[in-house]
């Protein structure tokens, strides 16, 4: 049964796509069976992970205009359902009574199928965003140490706990995750501390794991490689692989 991560926040550039890509090659360099979602009309995520702008969409399938699993395509490093920007239309389109719970209810057919379903989010907190936490077991919010990345945060928190309220009792907010960080910079430091405040207001914590910043995570892209198999050397990869095996133990290597 596979669990549903999504990684969301409505500010923009703070490495969504990029920790979808990341856990997605982790995962899969530990033999696990992943679905990568990309709900984001932007489509990066499906640009990064090699799948081909073609064929049925995530759009599709939550409109009702095809089965899930028509929509899913394989690349060479998982399955992915991809996006288009008439995703965008998603708020007038997405009418029906159980509107919130649309991607929930399609993942069921799927989740035995998988051992993980990650899920890219959109910069903005709309139907898309609603589904997809009401959808999740695991949230994690990635967040960049500056004090602009603090702006808004006050809605993303609203919207969080009002699914947890109404629509996913059982959502676990795994934390905030710190990426593009750079150890020792003054700035950072304070922006932590009001970090640190966020995550209590959010009943979660700063992730102990961050990512630090790495010119090859730019560049994996342009590859289609994440960046664990682009350059698994790099400080970004490593701390990646670090956070993916403290938050899902079960991927480590058994040691014998
Ligand atoms: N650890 C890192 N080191 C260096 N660059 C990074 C790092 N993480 C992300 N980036 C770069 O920052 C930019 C934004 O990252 P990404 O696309 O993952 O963010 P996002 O939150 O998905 O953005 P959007 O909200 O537009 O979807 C990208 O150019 C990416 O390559
Ligand atoms: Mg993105």
């Amino acid at each position: 049964m596979a669990t549903v991560i999504v990684v969301t926040n409505q500010k923009g550039g703070v490495g969504k796509t990029t920790t979808c890509a990341a856990l997605t090659g982790i995962f899969r360099s530990r033999g696990k069976r992943v679905l990568a979602i990309d709900m984001d009309p932007q489509g990066n995520l499906s640009f990064s992970l090699g799948a081909e702008d073609e064929g049925h969409t995530i759009h599709d399938v939550m409109t009702g205009e095809c089965n899930i699993r028509d929509a899913i395509k394989t690349t060479h490093i998982c399955d992915v359902i991809t996006s288009n920007i008439l995703l965008s239309g998603s708020e007038l389109e997405l009418t029906s009574a159980r509107r919130e719970f649309i991607l929930k209810d399609i993942l069921k057919t799927v989740r035995t199928s998988y051992d993980y379903i990650i899920i890219d989010t959109p910069p903005a907190l709309s139907i898309l965003t609603i589904n997809a936490y009401t959808a999740a077991d695991d949230l994690i919010i990635p967040m960049t140490p500056e004090i602009l990345s603090l702006q808004g945060i006050a809605q993303l928190r609203e919207t969080i706990l009002a699914v947890k309220k109404y629509y996913n009792k059982k959502l676990n907010i795994r934390g905030i995750l710190l990426t593009k960080y750079v150890k020792k910079q003054a700035l950072a430091k304070d922006v932590e501390e009001m970090v640190e405040i966020v995550a209590e207001q959010l009943h979660t914590v700063v992730l102990k794991d961050k990512i630090s910043v790495s010119v090859a995570v730019a560049e994996a892209p342009a590859h289609q490689e994440v960046i664990t198999t682009y350059s698994p050397g790099c400080r970004a990869a490593k701390d990646y692989i670090r956070l993916a095996e403290s938050l899902y133990p079960e991927i480590a290597a058994k040691v014998k």
